[in-house]
């Protein structure tokens, strides 16, 4: 279903996103080594992910780093091998080729269709180099993190170092890291830093951009008659207006009008609240960081948009802060997507969110 609101996982459901899909397919065949995948939250980055991943004749193994991290509070060596082994697990047709590579690798046990760690040798590395070996034989292997920005909390194991190992000798993988919070995710990849172990490597960045007005309406549209619900026009003009072309809003809209059988304003009123809860398990750990993070999202999200103006409103909410830390709570907000900078202008990426901010 066009509407349904969890990540999609197969062709059939996913809108548009062909040109994308054909790049990430084409990046496979000629065997590149590290795929990117950006774009701000709910613009589809999962299900792009999972239906490609699908779509494609070569294994893979896939997790979500954001999840782990928040079960776990943690990115371990062993917190990211578990998760790389149970997505192996109980995969018939990946467990009976692989196997024997993953065998030799210590640390780790294989029964039946079962592999998990079995002791402290485990290594990430070690299983890379058996996944490499399996790709030999199998066609290259594709290992997917999404949220990928959530490795750097790696404590003693430096993923950055791992990946730019793999990327360099492991010729049979291909990575694919997805990142919401492209800044973060660039701080951790370093890839111009002279110094950090990825620095020069080669990647393939595929950014999700939102839709057009048009691509919009044209999804609702389609989800609405596949629903066998009628949806006035205006309505579809008034709903991209509102929520724009970003897909997750759109398809919660769709999804809410259709099964709840709400008007399109409740719909909408619905989407807010939505958001507002979203807003405030996401940022909640932000927050607690600093309250003032709440009140620079709010400044900007009232229209304040330049540097000068939004510390202003903040120094008049809470008081006079230094220029330099105002500066990193900024940044910080630009790197994780919220905020975003164009020719010395500040903004919220999301009018939905800009909405939720304007309340905070
Ligand atoms: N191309 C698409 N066609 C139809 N629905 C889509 C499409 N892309 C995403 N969606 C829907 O939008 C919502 C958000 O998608 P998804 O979780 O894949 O986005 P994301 O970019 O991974 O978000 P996040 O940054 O929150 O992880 C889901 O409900 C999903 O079903
Ligand atoms: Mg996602």
């Amino acid at each position: 279903m066009l509407f349904s609101p969890y990540p999609k996982t197969k062709r059939e459901e996913l809108f548009d996103r062909d040109r994308e899909l054909k790049e990430f397919e084409e990046a496979i065949g000629r065997g590149e080594r590290l795929i990117l995948l950006l774009g701000l939250r709910r613009l589809g980055k999962s299900s792009l992910l999972n239906v490609a991943l699908n779509d494609l004749p070569n294994p893979s193994i896939k997790i979500d780093v954001r999840q782990t991290y928040s079960e776990f509070s943690s990115a371990s060596r062993y917190v990211i091998g578990k998760k790389l082994l149970s997505a192996m697990s109980g995969r018939r047709k990946i467990m009976e080729e692989a196997k024997a590579f993953l065998e030799r690798v210590r640390g780790i046990s294989v029964s039946g269709l079962k592999v998990e760690i079995s002791s402290r040798e485990f290594s990430i590395t070690e299983l890379l180099e058996a996944l490499n070996e399996y790709g030999e034989k199998a066609g290259r292997v594709v290992i997917a993190f999404d949220e990928a920005q959530y490795l750097r909390f790696g404590g003693a194991t430096r993923y950055d170092g791992i990946l730019a190992y793999a990327v360099d000798n492991l010729e049979n993988l291909t990575f694919v890291l997805t990142g919401s919070e492209v800044g973060l995710l660039f701080d951790f990849l370093k890839f111009n830093d002279p110094e950090a172990p990825l620095f020069g490597r080669y990647h393939h960045d595929i950014i999700l951009e939102r839709f057009s007005p048009e691509l919009s309406e044209e999804f609702l549209r389609r989800g609405f008659e596949e629903a066998g619900v009628k949806a006035r026009e205006r309505e579809i003009e008034e709903a991209v207006g509102e929520l724009d072309g970003i897909v997750g809003w759109l398809a919660l809209y769709g999804y809410i009008r259709t099964t709840r059988k709400l008007g399109h304003r409740e719909a909408i009123d619905e989407v807010m609240r939505e958001a507002k809860s979203v807003v405030g398990s996401e940022l909640s750990k932000l927050f607690s960081y600093s309250p003032r993070y709440r009140l620079i999202l709010k400044g900007i999200a009232l229209g304040h948009s330049r540097w000068k103006d939004i510390r202003d409103y903040l120094v008049l909410k809470t008081g006079y802060i230094n220029d330099s830390n105002f500066s990193s709570l900024l940044e910080n907000l630009v790197k994780s997507g919220y905020v975003e900078k164009k020719e010395g202008r500040y903004s919220i990426s999301d009018p939905v969110l800009a909405r939720v901010f304007r309340e905070l």
